[in-house]
């Protein structure tokens, strides 16, 4: 198996040590290589990569939408998202698949088996890329409220909008989601507040939350942000980002080979891992 990850900047990428692990675990040969290049190089790498014959690649910032016109087909969620994360190369045809969204969802069922199903109340907090995948997902297991909160209010209510179907959907100032934090089962953290080196921030006060509140961060470095360090002081439940990661990259290498992966199997390692870098 011949795999790779395109992206920009790369080099602390986790992806290579998730996907060379997996390669094992299934007793495959092959390699997960960095296609490390900057954006007047893009169209000339994509190239590269396909003349060299590879299986699949991974698609990271910056280039998850400016990917898409290289490829012959999309899935739903990718089509629907815009962005890619996964391709795979079938005789010279590129196809396109968002992993980030249905990841994010396996690693919080993981953890928590009731996190969403239809009774729930959730709150995104972020309009971004990310938060985009993980309503798409959320809104796809039935779950029957999702507002979302974004310092950006208009961003919020454009993604609300783009989910025509889901219209109980509310779009909230970062301000009016804090003061409203007891209607929701989970609170899922999009922004890239908290993230290192910014650690010490966080987008909103959890004070008014109640104590079996599912709160969860999709930032991974730090693995315990100052966001979840409040929440598990009121007593709520934590999730954290790394696992979304680990799932992800799960989702593309079963879209490449066909094998499918146990994560818990090799969360241990992963943590270990983490914490290393
Ligand atoms: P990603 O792909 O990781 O979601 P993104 O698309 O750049 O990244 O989105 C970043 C998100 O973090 C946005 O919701 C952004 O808010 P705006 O839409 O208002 O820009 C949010 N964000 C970034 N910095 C923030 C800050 N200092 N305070 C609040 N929200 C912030």
């Amino acid at each position: 198996m011949k795999l790779g990850l395109i992206g920009y900047p790369i080099a602390h990428s986790l992806s290579p040590w998730i996907h060379n692990q997996l390669l094992d675990r299934h007793e495959m040969t092959g390699a997960y290589q960095l296609y490390e290049c900057e954006t007047d190089r893009f169209a000339n790498k994509v190239e590269e990569i396909k003349a060299e014959n590879i299986n699949g690649f991974n698609v990271t910032v910056p280039y998850k939408e400016q990917v898409l016109p290289y490829l012959d087909e999309l899935d739903e969620a990718a089509r629907f998202l815009g962005a890619v994360n996964t391709v795979k190369v079938v005789n010279g045809r590129l196809i396109g698949y968002n992993t980030d969204g249905i990841g994010y969802v396996a690693s919080l069922v993981d953890r928590y088996a009731d996190a969403v199903d239809r009774s729930k109340r959730v709150l995104i907090l972020g309009s971004g890329g990310a938060a985009r995948g993980i309503f798409h997902a959320i809104v796809k297991q039935g779950v029957g409220k999702i507002d979302l909160a974004n310092r950006t209010i208009e961003k919020a209510q454009k993604l609300i909008d783009d989910f025509a179907a889901h219209s109980v959907s509310e779009a909230l100032s970062l301000q009016e989601a804090e003061d409203n934090l007891a209607q929701y089962d989970l609170i899922i953290q999009t922004t890239s507040v908290g993230m290192a080196p910014n650690q010490e921030q966080t987008p909103i006060s959890l004070s008014g939350i109640t104590k079996d509140t599912i709160v969860s961060d999709i930032v991974y470095r730090p693995m315990k942000t100052d966001f979840l360090k409040e929440a598990e002081e009121k007593g709520a439940r934590l999730h954290y980002g790394h696992g979304m990661l680990l799932h992800q990259a799960i989702y593309a290498f079963q879209i490449w080979t066909g094998k499918s992966t146990d994560a818990s199997v090799m969360m241990e390692a992963f943590e270990h891992k983490l914490k290393g870098v």
